[in-house]
């Protein structure tokens, strides 16, 4: 892979407060390693094994964490709210269907009557492109804004929870070899996890699926499209698999047939074993058993796809300290 990662976000990032600490975390795509590096480390420090009582920190006592979801959400929105829980904060979950949103009201309406009420941090997934930025560019200093799922543009927690699972897995990055197999072009996954691996330097990284479901341009310098799942699987030391955003189609006619998607893609046990004898198998969720990914993969001995439900709580944990810690070291904290 190139080296061209980013080494320094740029001067002026959104997400930076002017001394370049991250008050916002909207987009992985201009981090650098240098800002990524004790994020996951400190995600590091959160887990705990599992059976064992779960971290707890009491960094964001006395703050409000309000999650608001307009999107379907299940294991994401149960990620934040524990996480917060388990900083101490207090939780505010919107219940979508029942917000005023469905009745008209601006999502600016809806932030700032939240606001009101002394919310400190949103985490926001949307539908639409750009609503992350755009509410982080209009709330109050005191407050940071998590984008939890945007359209199909960047899901950064689940980017940095999928390289959390990878290396606490894996032999260094830069000798790996990373295959993302399914719906490249809608998916917003393999979007963020393109970035974050670029910038830590994956040793290669293919995005394999149908020609229709391939973007146009690989999504990161040095990145390889690759329609051929024998091809893309060859050796790989991880193998993860998406599911087809049947809901990000412009047309109903473009969304590829699952059975036959699944007898030309679907990752199988007979198919694994084109990859590396040791390779693991991750998978965002929700998955489509049979589909994307055969059950018997994803319940097997390769499967890592629970440990990256565990690392998604405490990456937001992580996550929730950083840019609260930011607050109060800018003085607009409480
Ligand atoms: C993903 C999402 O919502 O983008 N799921 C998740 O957050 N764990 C992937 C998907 O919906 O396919």
């Amino acid at each position: 892979m190139s080296t061209e990662a980013a080494t320094h976000a740029p001067a002026d990032d959104p997400q930076l407060t002017p001394d370049g600490r991250l008050r916002h975390l909207l987009s992985l795509a201009t981090l650098p390693r240098s800002l990524l590096e004790p994020l996951l480390e400190r995600a590091e420090r959160y887990l705990t094994p599992l059976g064992e009582r779960p971290a707890r920190d009491s960094a964001l006592k006395g703050r409000t964490v309000a999650n608001l979801f307009f999107e379907p959400s299940t294991r994401t929105r149960a990620s934040f709210e524990l996480a917060a829980h388990r900083m101490s904060a207090d939780v505010l979950n919107l219940d979508v269907n029942m917000s005023s949103r469905t009745k008209g009201e601006s999502v600016l309406d809806t932030i700032l009557t939240l606001q009101a009420m002394e919310v400190d941090v949103f985490v926001v997934r949307d539908a639409s492109a750009g609503i992350p930025a755009f509410i982080a560019r209009n709330v109050a200093p005191h407050v940071s804004v998590l984008n939890a799922g945007e359209a199909d543009v960047s899901h950064p927690t689940q980017a940095l929870l999928d390289l959390l699972t990878i290396r606490r897995r894996k032999p260094p990055l830069p000798e790996l070899r990373v295959a993302i197999v399914g719906d490249i072009a809608h998916s917003r996954v393999a979007r963020s996890t393109a970035e974050v691996l670029h910038t830590f330097g994956v040793g290669e990284l293919r995005l394999v699926g149908p020609p229709d479901l391939l973007p146009a341009e690989p999504l990161v310098p040095g990145a390889m499209l690759v329609d051929d799942l024998a091809r893309g699987l060859r050796d790989a030391d991880v193998v993860m698999a998406l599911r087809i955003q049947r809901e990000r189609f412009r047309e109903m006619e473009g969304i590829p047939d699952p059975e036959q998607y699944a007898r030309q893609y679907g990752i199988t046990r007979e198919r694994l074993r084109g990859a590396h004898p040791d390779a693991i198998v991750m998978h965002p969720g929700p998955m489509n058993r049979g589909v994307e990914i055969d059950g018997d993969v994803a319940d097997g001995p390769q499967s890592a796809i629970l440990e990256q439900v565990t690392n998604g709580v405490a990456v937001r944990m992580a996550v929730l300290a950083t840019v609260t810690e930011t607050l109060i070291a800018s003085g607009s904290g409480r």
